[in-house]
């Protein structure tokens, strides 16, 4: 592959005129709603070609590796599915890692959005610019407990990265509890938290981490005491109330009451990061409100923008806000919080509310978690399980290369999905949560042909 991508190395000086008329170019298909059969060989050749000469080659490997041809170059979406540019559709059992909880465009926040780009884009950065305000105010109403305040973001990582700096800020400390499994991004305070060497091992030395097993209240009792008796005493535990990345693992019962708890008489914060979990994917609004406890600061990000624009927030209660209001040039972004994004924002939360999608999920999920369970105990040598809560499942497969079977079959099926970052013997589900019935059933129907393909192919 990279070989027949070898580009002449002239290709790469500075020529303005190529530019010029390259972006006229691009400009005229973006215009497009549908391409010539000219247009559409052109766009995937230079696409993969661009992508190999300047984006990155190693990650087409990975990026596209359930498309195992590069020919499915995506080109436009909506509701539950998205199309590439040959027209060939596929259902979106990934939801772009959580991102499309409202559906791919939802009218809705596409409008929103319009609206706002036709009066005003981004915001002048020094009056006051309403939509920001009117967020956070909605923010405040649907995140559960003292949460005030938000500071929002064009990211889930710079999300945790605030959180951070307001645990920092509230607490005077500087040592972070995280958990084995945890994902919370790879901007480097958020790096410090996410678990897996190969992410981090690199980067080293980071903030100062400890990871403890998610889920052993037990552990994380032992680490709190024996923090505090040493003096290096810890300003933030910070844990997914359902880790995303590290395989879709729930909170045992009574594990996020316990931090609560232990932050309480240590003086830690709790930090809850909800940037996969949140906005209505488990089947209530905030995974942490199924065990009703809540944090100091809780991080959004992914389905928070609708799918259309990106946004999230690093939301927090009066106590971990002081510091940063004595002085609010401790912390700021150029883009976050913009007009457009909050519009997006704003329209999310309504839509969540008004089609009450956290309900849908909920029922959803329990329609999908026992036929996935059944599924598993009759292709046992294939997989393993399913868990999860409302649209936020993770099917476990036997092994890595049965798991990627597997995501190759359905992709073959039109159906996209993908592992967890650090665990990638599990498939997740999650896709938007205004998906259909009979989307679902075509889902569980095409997996069942694509296990089948598996036994088949490897004899089993
Ligand atoms: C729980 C969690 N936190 C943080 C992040 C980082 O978000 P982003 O990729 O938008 O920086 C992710 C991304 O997968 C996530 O799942």
């Amino acid at each position: 592959m990279s070989q027949k991508l070898q580009p002449a190395k002239s290709k790469f000086s500075t020529d303005l005129k190529a530019a010029r008329s390259e972006s006229a170019h691009v400009l005229e298909l973006i215009g497009k709603k549908t391409l010539d059969a000219e247009e559409r060989e052109e766009l995937i050749s230079t696409a993969v070609q661009y992508w190999s000469d300047h984006v990155n080659a190693g990650f087409l490997q990975y990026r596209k590796s359930v498309s195992t041809d590069y020919t499915a170059v995506e080109w436009d979406d909506g509701g539950s599915v998205f199309r590439d540019v040959n027209g060939k559709e596929f259902i979106d059992m990934l939801g772009g890692f959580g991102i499309y909880n409202v559906g791919h465009r939802h009218p809705k926040v596409l409008s929103a959005v319009q609206r706002q780009l036709e009066r005003q884009a981004i915001h002048s950065q020094e009056l006051i610019d309403p939509l920001r305000t009117y967020l956070a105010h909605l923010v405040s109403l649907i995140t559960p407990g003292e949460l005030q305040y938000s500071f929002f973001t064009n990211s889930g990582t710079e999300s945790v990265e605030a959180c951070l700096k307001m645990s920092m800020l509230a607490t005077g400390r500087h040592h972070f509890l995280g958990t084995i499994g945890a994902f919370h991004g790879k901007s480097l305070g958020a790096l410090g938290g996410t678990s897996k060497a190969v992410f981090r091992e690199p980067f080293l030395p980071l903030l100062h981490w400890s990871h403890l097993p998610f889920g052993d209240a037990d552990a994380l009792k032992t680490m709190m005491a024996s923090f505090d008796f040493s003096g290096d005493r810890v300003a933030a535990v910070v844990i997914e109330p359902i880790q995303g990345e590290g395989g879709i693992n729930m909170a045992p019962p009574g594990y996020l009451a316990a931090a609560r708890e232990l932050c309480d008489k240590y003086g830690a914060m709790l930090v809850f990061d909800e940037v996969q979990s949140g906005m209505g994917r488990t089947g209530k609004m905030f995974a942490c409100e199924y065990d009703g406890i809540t944090p100091d600061l809780m991080a959004l990000g992914k389905g928070f923008g609708g799918g259309v624009m990106p946004i999230g927030a690093c939301v927090g209660t009066e106590k971990t806000w002081a510091k940063y209001i004595e002085n609010p040039f401790l912390h700021t972004t150029t883009f976050g919080g913009n007009p457009v994004c909050c519009a997006a924002a704003i329209a999310t939360i309504n839509v969540l509310l008004e089609e009450d999608l956290p309900a849908a999920a909920a029922e959803k999920g329990e329609y999908l978690l026992p036929r996935l369970n059944s599924l598993a105990g009759s292709y046992s040598k294939v997989m393993v399980g399913a868990r999860g809560r409302g649209l936020m499942i993770g099917m476990e497969f036997v092994n890595n290369d049965l798991g990627y079977d597997v995501a190759r079959n359905l992709f073959a099926r039109n159906i996209l999905i993908s592992g967890t970052y650090i665990n990638s013997r599990v498939l997740r589900v999650e896709p938007p949560l205004v998906i259909s019935r009979q989307q679902l059933d075509r889902f569980l129907s095409a997996l069942e042909e694509s296990i089948k393909q598996v036994y088949q192919e490897r004899a089993l």
